[in-house]
């Protein structure tokens, strides 16, 4: 038992129970022989905000045993509420033989998360400290803002907003390349209250008008065109597509805000619809620099994000406002360790959850110096990264897998050209981190010096789950580690028994945490059904994971039919729904397959109409087919031709099968007595390299 902190009687049997690590997590040995294991310096431990395993273990079982003690003491002790929340800091139901599913917290307390990220660090005196770091596509066009000048900017989006019709509860889409106006436009809907919609800029126009369709936006943002790598994409035209096809459901969107990327399209060159298409630099700058905020209970809508399922459409994925803010605040500061003078760099987009939660909400609440960039890491060349890092004195560089390998390629020189020496902690995220890569990412990019966090989590999580604390613990290539504060995971077996110790089994999570997401938009049916009526009890992640003997978790990737392709989730069904929507495609099956660089990459076996001949056009029109209908990212890797797919009796296609012959692992297709005809396998094999 210890008492460090000013709390008593931890019981620190669950640490003792791991029995190779004691030694190196309760700081009892320096060193390990264990290859696989690597411990902090020292150094930077001593200086971290959780130094050690066992503080993490005293502050973690404090979460557990009394999340609303644990949670309401940050909340009111870092933030600004207008109102206090009502005695109850939350209340939950996960289980489905319960009743309704649901999830609220600090309910009743009254907040606003962009007076959070600005005015109340402005008032702390961070006016003048640096807000964003933005760097073009081309090195040389760069820019800066200041906490003082981010929150001018904010307000006088916020004022155009409300001056075109935007009142508390509305939409607004952003369909934006990452310019400093991304962030804005995020922070200015959040300040009166607007619920925005971020859609990732390589979606295609079916795809953005898909969610314009369901959230039935009052404004459009976008930018007339962005320059990725030596590229022109203008997406100016997407949003023109969207929005004509919208108008045909019945959607029609008054107001479309239009910033102009100079540097990639000048405006005479922009298509125009006059009327509804509006200059960003002609009217935004004119309005008042502040605006008022909109103050709104912990559980108002704050955003809403599309992601894919196993089935059917995209799923609007909702958050609120006090427990998302709460969360991804303190889930940055922990699991990077982040400290006031540290420079920040995540290179995700603002189109997906990790951009909203550590590009935006997390840093900024915490007043940190965030780095936004537009181009494409690899441009000029394979070393602009670390060209970035020494320009800005990057401290912490959170990337995704898919990155790490594809520069791991290029070599070393392009990393040790650089002297990469402000860099103190580097971050993982979007699938699982293979141990060569993590192995390069530490020791070429951080010199051996830098923790690297893998941190693991969702688009419904909206915050880190399970992530290493730097400093607190010994790191194992390739593992999340341990739970964040407050995080339960359990594995479950099949049919969802709790399976405890050493084991590998459904990932699922115990009880609610903050940043939750609270429904799907307008189909709350669907969010039961999606996750929390799979193992009644719990919310599934949809991952498979194995807990080894000390304890840690290693994630292993989706075990539904959802592909990460480059840390990208795409559903099977939307790819297959797309190929089956070309006019000489009869079925689709679709299958993710090992890729290098990619993780994952995306494998469809295509059966065509009866008298068409397979050729290399009609494969390039399939493919072209899902980067209209979905977006680039989304192109399948191969078109394997496909006489015929193995289906069951009942006509189930099994993709086990079909995996397998992806893979080439022709002598592991198992048991195909139940194929209501086993002759298409050889057809498939056959047909594999045609
Ligand atoms: C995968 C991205 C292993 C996982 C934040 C999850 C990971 C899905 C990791 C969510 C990680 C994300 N290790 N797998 N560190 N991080 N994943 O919603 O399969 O785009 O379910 O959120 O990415 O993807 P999403």
């Amino acid at each position: 038992k210890v008492s460090s902190m000013g709390l008593t009687d931890v019981d620190l049997s669950a640490a003792r129970k791991i029995p190779r690590l004691n030694a190196a997590v309760l700081g009892e040995s320096q060193a390990t022989e264990d290859d696989n294991v690597i411990l902090p310096s020292d150094q930077f431990s001593s200086r971290a905000h959780v130094s050690s395993y066992l503080q993490y273990l005293e502050m973690y079982q404090r979460s557990i045993e009394d999340p609303a003690g644990f949670w309401s003491d940050i909340a009111s002790s870092e933030f600004f509420w207008k109102k206090k929340w009502d005695q109850q800091v939350y209340s939950e139901n996960l289980d489905v033989r319960k009743g309704e599913i649901k999830i609220e917290w600090f309910k009743g307390g009254i907040t606003n998360i962009c007076y959070n990220c600005l005015d109340r660090n402005i008032e702390a005196g961070l006016g003048k400290k640096i807000a964003l770091y933005w760097e073009g596509n081309e090195s040389g066009f760069d820019g800066t803002l200041t906490y003082n000048e981010l929150l001018h900017k904010v307000c006088q989006l916020a004022n155009f907003l409300k001056d075109n019709g935007v009142r508390k509860g509305d939409a607004v889409v952003i369909y934006m390349p990452m310019l400093m106006e991304l962030p804005i436009a995020m922070l200015a809907c959040a300040r009166i209250g607007a619920i925005h919609s971020v859609v990732f800029a390589g979606f295609s126009s079916e795809s953005l008008a898909q969610r314009i369709i369901d959230c039935k936006p009052k404004v459009v943002i976008t930018c007339n065109a962005v320059k990725r790598g030596s590229k022109v994409i203008h997406l100016k035209d997407i949003v023109d597509a969207a929005l004509t096809e919208s108008a045909q459901n019945a959607v029609s969107v008054a107001t479309c805000l239009t910033y102009e990327n100079e540097s990639a399209l000048k405006r005479e060159s922009t298509k125009w619809k006059t009327g509804r298409d509006i200059w960003w630099q002609d009217v935004v700058p004119k309005y008042p620099t502040t605006c008022t905020v909109e103050w709104v209970d912990a559980e108002y809508p704050l955003f809403l994000l599309y992601t894919s399922g196993s089935t059917g459409k995209p799923k609007g994925v909702l958050h609120t406002t006090g427990g998302y803010m709460v969360y991804t605040a303190t889930t940055f500061k922990y699991a990077f360790d982040y400290k006031p003078s540290d420079v920040y760099w995540c290179t995700a987009d603002c189109g997906w959850i990790t951009g909203h939660s550590y590009v935006t909400y997390g840093p900024l609440l915490n007043g940190a110096s965030v780095v936004v960039f537009e181009g494409a890491p690899n441009y000029p060349d394979p070393g602009r990264c670390w060209d970035i890092v020494d320009k800005y004195k990057v401290s912490i560089f959170y990337t995704a897998p898919t990155l790490v390998r594809s520069l791991m390629r290029e070599g070393n020189e392009y990393v040790t050209r650089y002297s990469r020496k402000s860099l103190r902690v580097l971050g993982s995220v979007g699938e699982p981190i293979n141990p060569s890569a993590w192995r390069w990412f530490f020791n070429v990019v951080g010199e051996s010096r830098c923790p690297i966090s893998d941190t693991w989590w969702q688009t419904e999580t909206g915050g880190f789950m399970i992530t290493p604390l730097p400093g607190a613990w010994a790191q194992k290539p390739g593992s999340a580690t341990f739970p964040f504060f407050g995080v339960q995971p359990v594995l479950v077996d099949e049919k969802g028994n709790e399976i405890e110790g050493e084991c590998s089994g459904y990932l699922c999570l115990k009880s609610s945490w903050p940043s939750a997401f609270r429904t799907l938009y307008n189909d709350h049916e669907r969010y039961e059904m999606t996750y929390f009526k799979p193992f009644p009890g719990y919310y599934f992640t949809g991952d498979g994971c194995t807990r080894d003997k000390d304890g840690y978790y290693w994630l292993t990737g989706r075990v539904d039919d959802v592909i990460n392709v480059s840390g990208h989730r795409i559903g099977t069904a939307e790819v297959e729904s797309a190929l089956v929507s070309h006019p000489q495609c009869a079925e689709a099956a679709v299958v993710g397959i090992e890729h290098e660089v990619k993780g994952q990459g995306i494998y469809a076996f295509v059966t065509i109409v009866d008298g068409v001949p397979y050729s290399e056009e009609l494969r390039k029109s399939l493919i072209l087919m899902v980067r209209n209908q979905i977006g680039a990212f989304a192109a399948p890797d191969k078109i394997h031709w496909a006489p015929g797919l193995p289906k069951t009796r009942s006509g189930k296609i099994m993709r086990r099968i079909l995996r397998k012959i992806a893979s080439k692992q022709l002598d592991e297709l198992g048991d195909t007595s139940t194929l209501a005809d086993p002759g298409v396998i050889d057809q498939l094999i056959e047909l594999a390299d045609r």
